[in-house]
């Protein structure tokens, strides 16, 4: 007791939605072992747009996947809220992964045979749910897809279908969205769409979210940016402009 780590563990501070506390994660095992994160530590602001940045192979998505849920640490601690992640059972995992946490895959993993609605509304049908009117015309709005919720992924474009990637992460109101270079795909125009449908989605409707980018115009557009190097945290920027961000990159040559 008494260590950093414990003093992060019980207290967290007001406003933190989520966070890693020495968060570790080796892949493998013996002289194959690859350390993906190294005594990672860091608080994730409710209400706030958090960039994460960081070369090729530094863990930004090992961190997105375990502060997620979606994977395991081999040490530490990743918190949702009060909840230590390592302390759900699997069923009590699974019901966080669905009800409380949002995610976008660079790949937008949407099903090819639902509608564009449908796949929005798809969480919620899973969890036998109905939407809440109010907050799934918000959501439907803010994603400005208008008279294109009838069509089916094949028939938008990949702006369009992150779009619906996103309006899908959103529609359960989760506590936060992990979105992993969710602008990869997309040409400028596309990705300036989605990167301000997630600025109004902080904005407008008090969302928490965290997305991994490459594009230091993507991050501009973020409250904060958390630079990853080698598995561990080695900056951080507040209130980035895009040319900040690549001065900053200038200058550590990544
Ligand atoms: N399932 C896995 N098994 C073994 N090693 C892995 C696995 N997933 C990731 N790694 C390794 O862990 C390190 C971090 O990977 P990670 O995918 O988190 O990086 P990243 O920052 O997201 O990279 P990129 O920008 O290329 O997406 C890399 O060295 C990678 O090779
Ligand atoms: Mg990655």
């Amino acid at each position: 007791m008494g260590s950093n780590a414990t003093t992060l563990t019980t207290r967290r501070r007001a406003g933190t939605v989520a966070r890693a506390v020495d968060a570790t994660k080796v892949y493998g095992r013996g002289e194959t072992a690859v350390v993906a994160l190294e005594h990672v530590t860091l608080e994730i602001p409710g209400r706030r747009f958090t960039a994460v940045m960081g070369p090729s192979g530094s863990g930004k998505s090992t961190l997105m996947h375990c502060m997620a849920g979606l994977d395991e640490l081999t040490s530490g601690h990743v918190f949702l809220g009060d909840d230590d992640l390592s302390e759900l059972s699997d069923k009590e995992l699974t019901l966080l992964r669905r009800q409380r946490v949002g995610f976008v895959f660079q790949s937008f993993n949407l099903l090819p045979t639902l509608t564009a609605l449908e796949n929005v509304t798809l969480p919620l049908t899973l969890a036998g749910q109905k939407p809440d009117p109010e907050w799934l015309d918000a959501v439907v709005d803010t994603v400005g897809l208008g008279d294109r919720l009838s069509h089916r992924p094949s028939e938008l474009s990949g702006g369009q279908q992150q779009r619906v990637a996103m309006a899908r992460a959103l529609v359960t109101r989760p506590q936060i969205v992990f979105a992993d270079e969710p602008t990869g795909n997309l040409d400028s125009r596309a990705g300036g769409a989605l990167l301000s449908f997630m600025r109004h989605s902080v904005e407008e409707l008090g969302q928490t979210i965290v997305m991994v980018t490459h594009d230091p115009v993507a991050a501009g557009y973020a409250d904060a940016v958390v630079f990853l190097a080698d598995g561990r945290v080695v900056d951080h920027m507040v209130d980035p402009t895009a040319e900040r961000v690549l001065d900053r990159m200038k200058a550590f040559g990544d």
